[in-house]
């Protein structure tokens, strides 16, 4: 049985339990791109359960938005809101981690006049409904480099306790690593360690930027998917490499993302072990790790530690439940009825209830 409450983080950080509530995209932001009423309950809601808060992917630049109603911290004007959704995180006493984030040729298209889709290279995503995108010039990604610096700038003036670069999930940060997307031939791009040069240095942006303006508590976090299905696309080999390359950086946590804590590779069907027990052979040891994928009772939380995560993110389990954290630590069932008390922004409501394969599962909707 393992201890899931009052978690010593890191040095003067101590957190009320090891769950993590899962970055979740809501796209329920105003029309404006701050946020919302409704997504400010959620979350306030949320604070009070989790022992750490990762907010919705949100775009460093207006270039970087993927999504309708995507909250945005693309200039100083977004501060205010910003400020908003730290504090309705902190006020339940979670800690507010803000998920930067750029869509680059995931980018759902036709979201404003004159969008500008791009990627480290001009491959198109294999999906029917994107468009291939333009691949950026050597300056433009410097550019971008500074538009996540300046982004994790205005975080910190919010009031945030860190930041997640969502290197995961497909989106730009990924691009970079994927063979798939980087074609590149420039320091960006070419081989294994030239596709890594984009996101560390993203990760030694964030370092310097918390020396600069922020103090040592500053969380800074780095998601990534361990392999995609593409050919050729990031396999655990290519993986194994980053995360010993992040390991080897003064950064806080590496969060995988994952269908189900304990997948193994979706690439080599033959080898059934699962994938953190394969990644922490990388002496990643001394970074906190977190994992996620369809953790929803306490024996899966206890056999999720037992494989080598300290920390647990839940998603859309959070999502129909707002007292999940203490149904899981308390060994009670959890809620799988989306219904009024799940507290939901109504877009990502409708959203997630038309989501096939969600009955299997056991999730069910009251209207
Ligand atoms: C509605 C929804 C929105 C999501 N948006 C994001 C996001 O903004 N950033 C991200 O890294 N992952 C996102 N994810 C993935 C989740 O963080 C998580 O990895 C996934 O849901 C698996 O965990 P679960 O089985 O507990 O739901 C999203 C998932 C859902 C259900």
């Amino acid at each position: 049985m393992n201890n899931f409450k009052n978690y010593k983080f890191k040095e003067n950080i101590i957190i009320k339990n090891r769950f993590v509530l899962a970055p979740m995209t809501t796209y329920s932001g105003n029309p404006d791109l701050t946020l919302s009423d409704e997504e400010e309950k959620y979350y306030q809601a949320r604070g009070k359960e989790f022992g750490m808060v990762i907010t919705a992917a949100t775009a460093v630049s207006k270039q970087a938005q993927a999504f309708e109603n995507q909250i945005s911290i693309m200039n100083d004007d977004y501060i205010p809101s910003m400020a908003r959704l730290a504090k309705s995180i902190k006020l339940g006493g979670a800690l507010a981690i803000l998920q930067l984030h750029h869509g680059g040729r995931m980018n759902y298209p036709g979201l404003f006049e004159g969008q500008d889709i791009v990627s480290a290279s001009a491959i198109k995503a294999e999906r029917d409904y994107l468009l291939e995108p333009r691949a950026l010039t050597n300056d433009e990604v410097y550019g971008i480099i500074d538009d996540f610096r300046q982004a994790m700038i205005r975080a910190i003036k919010a009031g945030f306790d860190g930041i997640e670069l969502h290197g995961a999930n497909t989106y730009l940060i990924q691009q970079f690593f994927s063979p798939h997307s980087n074609r590149r031939t420039d320091e960006f791009g070419g081989s294994l360690e030239k596709r890594m040069t984009f996101p560390l240095a993203l990760v030694d942006m964030a370092i310097q930027t918390r020396k600069d303006y922020a103090n040592d508590d500053f969380i800074i976090g780095y998601r990534l998917s361990p392999e995609e299905y593409e050919n050729p696309g990031i396999n655990l080999d290519d993986t194994k490499v980053l995360v010993r390359n992040l390991s080897m950086k003064n950064i806080d946590y590496i969060h995988f993302s994952l269908g189900n804590y304990k997948q193994s590779s979706i690439r080599d069907e033959i080898n059934k072990k699962p994938i953190i027990e394969i990644l922490k052979k990388e002496n990643l040891g001394h970074k906190k790790l977190i994992g996620v994928g369809e953790i929803d009772n306490l024996d899966k939380a206890n056999h999720a530690i037992n494989l080598g995560f300290d920390l647990l993110a839940i998603g859309l389990q959070a999502l129909a439940d707002e007292n999940v954290v203490s149904h899981i630590i308390n060994n009670h069932p959890v809620k799988k009825v989306f219904d009024k008390n799940s507290i939901l922004p109504s877009n990502l409501y409708e959203r997630v209830k038309r989501w096939r394969n969600l009955s299997d599962r056991g999730f069910s909707f009251d209207q």
